[in-house]
């Protein structure tokens, strides 16, 4: 009888505890950033929460495609990192909840007005300026002159030695079209990256996989995010990181809570988590070198600093507006990735 009541009191209290694990739950996160950081961010945070994060990593206009697609019924709980603008562009379209977490107060005014222009639907994760990377060895031994302007990456001698990721899949790539609209205007700008075609060997679906390619020397150069290049370097590659001399745009990586998460509260969590400065400080061991959003977050002594780099007064509500994103996108496959090799 005792043994019975004893037998029944420790099942009560296992499936008592199994209920509470299953309680904290589960969080569905789309990381539109690299890998390494992404991996980085999910360990540390199932390590700070009782919550297990079922993680699918992708680009930022991927991300935006699937929050889309999934927008009767959404799998998404929330999407950390990505460039800006698909993010504006989701917030845009009612795709993601409002709020308006308690960490707001502590963030650099362009990660604060990234939410506040979006009426609290996204906020600044990090920032980083677009440049590119090239393979020190390559340019030495082929005798080519060291490219610090966006005219000179259509030096003939150039031929099938650039990449650069599809703007449809890759944020970066979208940067780069949207600030070359506004260094040179629109027409010009498809002039420009109609004789930039030339010199390209590969669209890549990933913004950073340019100038990984480009630091395992199977291309020239390629046209990134700085902090990207930079962490080729960090890592031991032969690759020099440039700033174009005409200027350049910069993201502010973003994070959104999808309209109708399932586990809302969970979304609210990592949210919270993710814009404490401890947190913030820890990227640069994934080397993710960008600036971070939090003003007490360290600062990675890598991270291309936004002083020392001509940067254009990018518009992100203009090039994160639905239309606009959706035009510019259009006309480069029409004009771009149509003749593309
Ligand atoms: C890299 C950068 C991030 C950026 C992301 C965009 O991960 O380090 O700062 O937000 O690329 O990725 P995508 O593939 O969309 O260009």
């Amino acid at each position: 009888m005792r043994l019975k009541l004893l037998s029944t009191l420790l099942f009560a209290g296992a499936s008592l505890a199994a209920g509470s694990a299953m309680a904290a739950g589960e969080l569905n996160l789309i990381c539109a950033a690299d890998v390494v950081i992404c991996e980085q961010m999910k360990g540390d945070f199932e390590k700070a929460h009782d919550i297990k994060v079922n993680m699918v990593r992708m680009s930022s206009g991927e991300a935006y495609a699937k929050i889309r697609a999934e927008a009767r019924n959404p799998k998404t709980d929330l999407w950390w990192a990505g460039t800006g603008d698909p993010h504006l562009q989701a917030a845009s379209e009612g795709l993601s909840a409002e709020y308006k977490s308690p960490m707001l107060d502590q963030l650099q005014d362009w990660a604060r007005k990234q939410a506040e222009s979006s009426g609290f639907r996204t906020v600044g994760v990090y920032a980083g300026a677009l440049g590119w990377g090239y393979n020190t060895e390559i340019f030495k031994r082929k005798g080519y002159k060291e490219p610090t302007c966006w005219a000179d990456l259509l030096a003939p001698e150039l031929k099938g030695e650039i990449q650069i990721a599809n703007p449809n899949s890759s944020g970066t790539a979208y940067t780069a079209l949207a600030s070359l609209v506004q260094i040179m205007g629109e027409d010009k700008a498809f002039e420009y990256l109609k004789s930039l075609n030339a010199n390209i060997s590969q669209y890549t679906k990933s913004g950073s996989a340019p100038v990984k390619a480009a630091a395992r020397g199977e291309t020239g150069l390629g046209i990134v995010f700085m902090h990207d290049a930079v962490a080729q370097t960090a890592e031991g590659f032969p690759v020099k990181t440039i700033a174009p001399c005409e200027g350049t745009g910069y993201e502010i990586g973003s994070m959104s809570i999808v309209k109708g998460a399932r586990n809302m509260a969970n979304a609210k969590t990592w949210y919270d988590w993710s814009l404490e400065p401890d947190v913030q400080s820890r990227m640069k061991d994934a080397k993710s070198f960008q600036l971070p959003s939090n003003k007490s977050a360290e600062i990675p002594k890598e991270a291309p600093r936004f002083e020392d780099i001509k940067l254009i007064d990018y518009d992100f509500k203009t090039y994160g507006d639905s239309d606009r994103r959706k035009a510019l996108l259009e006309r480069w496959d029409r004009e771009i990735g149509a003749v593309a090799n």
